[in-house]
């Protein structure tokens, strides 16, 4: 039953896919929209990009059985809550937005993110959560990505739509995003089944340091000495999209090679708004440091981040042992 469901669901999803592809071809706008941010045609078909036109309720045309019941289930439409009977009960809930559809690692269809051409809120209406997508677990781009990430070694981690497609373009088809969300332990753990190396690539505002921050977090409990996890960081009113369109490939490839490896952003997190000349300084340094080395694997990198820890703070390594085994575990 639940197998059937899904299958239904997923058939749904294909279908509004493939509608969404066909207006994109006369969608006149919409192809101007996206050349004008730097895309070709052929990324926006690597990415099955697609255009959703004004009007209610266009995939009827597509979904003879636009009223049953299943097709709500699906989120491609909603239903207006109260009155029932009127004409238009349901309704298409992309309308006039340029579409980005979200594979699993099968391929299949499983959630759209559709961005307004203009200004507008939301910028970005995203698929609803359904029994196929979750987006704790999913990112976007990861299917385009898959070889692309065994052929460079590594993965680059963004926040949007936009800075995968656009990456891509310009030469870094590795890229995946997560989904509007933190990035979770299972993103993690899903993207080290694929590489042993994992770059975060947030953009360059407040959110996404803090996105960055989250991300170390989850990281904590999946390193060890076989994986590299790092942190590229961007200019305050940059992400990737915008970064390497404004400077380039060549001044990406750049920000890739010196991006910043987790031990010394954890290190630099912890002891950032402390005053190491001071003991409390040093003290609160640890503090900050305490969760994260708590949630690490024993591994020879815990025993290389003790060390700084320990010089940084004028201590050693067995004195911040001792101490974090004394002092109660910190609930996570
Ligand atoms: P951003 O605001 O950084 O947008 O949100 P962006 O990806 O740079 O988009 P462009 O370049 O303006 O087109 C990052 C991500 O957060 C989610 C989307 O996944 C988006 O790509 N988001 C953002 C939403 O889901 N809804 C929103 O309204 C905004
Ligand atoms: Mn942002
Ligand atoms: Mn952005
Ligand atoms: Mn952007
Ligand atoms: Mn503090």
């Amino acid at each position: 039953q639940m197998q059937a469901k899904t299958l239904a669901l997923s058939e749904a999803m294909t279908r509004a896919c493939d509608y969404y592809r066909r207006q994109l071809k006369t969608a006149e706008g919409a192809k101007k929209y996206l050349q004008g941010r730097g895309l070709s045609g052929e990324i926006a078909a690597k990415f099955g990009l697609g255009y959703a036109p004004e009007g209610w309720d266009n995939l009827r045309q597509e979904f003879p059985d636009y009223d049953a019941p299943a097709l709500a289930e699906s989120g491609l439409v909603i239903d207006k809550e109260g009155e029932d009977g009127g004409r238009h009960k349901r309704y298409d809930r992309f309308r006039e937005r340029v579409m980005f559809p979200i594979r699993n690692t099968k391929g299949q269809v499983i959630g759209f993110g559709g961005r307004v051409m203009g200004v507008g809120e939301p910028k970005y209406l995203n698929s609803p959560e359904t029994p196929l997508f979750q987006k704790g677990y999913e990112l976007y781009g990861l299917f385009e990505a898959r070889q692309a990430i065994r052929d460079a070694g590594y993965v680059l981690v963004t926040e949007g739509y936009m800075d995968v497609v656009a990456l891509a373009q310009m030469g870094f088809p590795q890229s995946v995003a997560t989904l509007g969300t933190a990035c979770t332990p299972t993103h993690v753990q899903k993207l080290l089944r694929q590489t042993d190396q994992v770059i975060f690539s947030f953009d360059g505002d407040s959110a996404g340091r803090r996105a960055a921050r989250r991300a170390l977090d989850a990281c904590m409990p999946l390193v060890d000495d076989s994986k590299t996890i790092k942190f590229l960081f961007l200019p305050t009113e940059h992400d990737p999209d915008s970064y390497i369109r404004e400077f380039g490939a060549e001044a990406f490839q750049k920000e890739v090679q010196d991006a910043m490896p987790l031990s010394q952003f954890l290190l630099k997190l912890c002891s950032q708004d402390n005053d190491l000349t001071t003991l409390e300084g040093r003290a609160h340094t640890q503090f900050e440091a305490k969760s994260a080395l708590q949630a690490m694997q024993p591994s020879s990198l815990r025993l290389q981040i003790v060390r700084g820890l320990a010089q940084l703070t004028q201590t050693t390594p067995m004195e911040i042992e001792n101490m974090f085994e004394l002092a109660q575990p910190v609930a996570r």
